[in-house]
């Protein structure tokens, strides 16, 4: 496995991969990796001769007051677990690397971003588009990978892909929780253990609500307000948003027929998690 800072570096080794005729996935992360992002890998594994795993907290997609500073760093470990996974290459590039002193072209979309997680963080999915625009032309991927965990983030990806002819196929992988239901996230480490057991107040929200549509409720209202007054019992967590979004076009829906996102951001502690489920 290399580990790669150097733009260049990654271009000359996709260029003798693919001259071989090898097929390459791309798992795009920030990095202090757990086994939600492993199982995009080994799915990535799987699918293609060779994998390029990115390792980047993307500057631009976090806001002013956001925990850009904080964000877990751990690139002993995660070379670990890429190195055991058979990764063939980290690339793990600077911030003046990926982005020019007077770096001035995004990509950004009317739709999609606005709503879920565009409300609270106006300019996160435009920072998301732009690097992982950049991340593909850098790679050229056959097939890139990403969570269901962030279900809006994969939408958007998807219809960037579809809209700017991007030769890369988007593959969507299952949220990957622990035992007792949590939705594995690297911020999950700046929990205390108190907010931990707090943090459970989110899938066991997600749990209830996929009960009352099961017992046939349709109106979204009635399922997000048996979501909300769960969440709201608990005094660590105050919620965001809890929404239920028709799945591709990422607006709300009234009345539940058809694929549905039902999507929830919630802080628990200083800590802004999210989860979410399909219907
Ligand atoms: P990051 O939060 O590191 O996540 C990288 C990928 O791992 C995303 O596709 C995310 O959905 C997936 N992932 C995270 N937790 C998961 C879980 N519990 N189960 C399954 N998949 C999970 O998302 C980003 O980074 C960034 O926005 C990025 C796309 C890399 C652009 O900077």
């Amino acid at each position: 496995m290399k580990t790669l800072g150097r733009i260049a570096e990654v271009r000359e080794s996709i260029k003798e991969w693919k001259k071989q005729g090898l097929t390459v996935g791309l798992v795009p992360t920030m990095g202090y990796l757990h086994a939600g992002h492993k199982s995009l890998i080994d799915k990535a594994h799987e699918e293609n001769d060779k994998v390029v795993v990115s390792i980047f907290v993307n500057p631009i997609q976090f806001g002013v007051n956001e925990d850009l500073d904080a964000y877990p760093r751990n690139l002993e470990r995660d070379s670990k677990l890429c190195e055991d996974a058979g990764v063939d290459i980290i690339f793990h590039p600077l911030a003046s690397e990926m982005y020019f002193k007077d770096f001035c072209t995004y990509t950004d979309m009317d739709s999609l971003t606005h709503n879920l997680c565009g409300m609270s963080r106006p300019s996160h999915f435009r920072g998301v588009c732009t690097v992982v625009n950049k991340l593909f032309n850098i790679v050229t991927p056959d097939k890139a990978y990403f969570g269901k965990k962030d279900a809006q983030q994969l939408a958007i990806i998807k219809r960037m892909v579809r809209d700017l002819n991007i030769d890369t196929e988007v593959i969507e992988c299952p949220i990957v929780r622990e035992q007792d239901g949590l939705a594995l996230s690297s911020r999950n480490a700046y929990l205390s253990a108190e907010e931990r057991k707090a943090a459970l107040v989110l899938s066991k929200a997600l749990a209830e609500g996929r009960k009352v549509f099961e017992g046939g409720e349709k109106n979204a209202t009635v399922v997000l307000d048996t979501m909300k007054a769960i969440i709201e019992k608990e005094p660590l967590a105050r919620i965001d948003y809890v929404k239920i979004v028709d799945s591709d076009t990422i607006e709300d829906v009234e009345a539940i027929d058809g694929k549905v996102l039902v999507a929830m951001a919630v802080f628990v502690g200083k800590t802004r998690l999210i989860d979410n489920i399909s219907f």
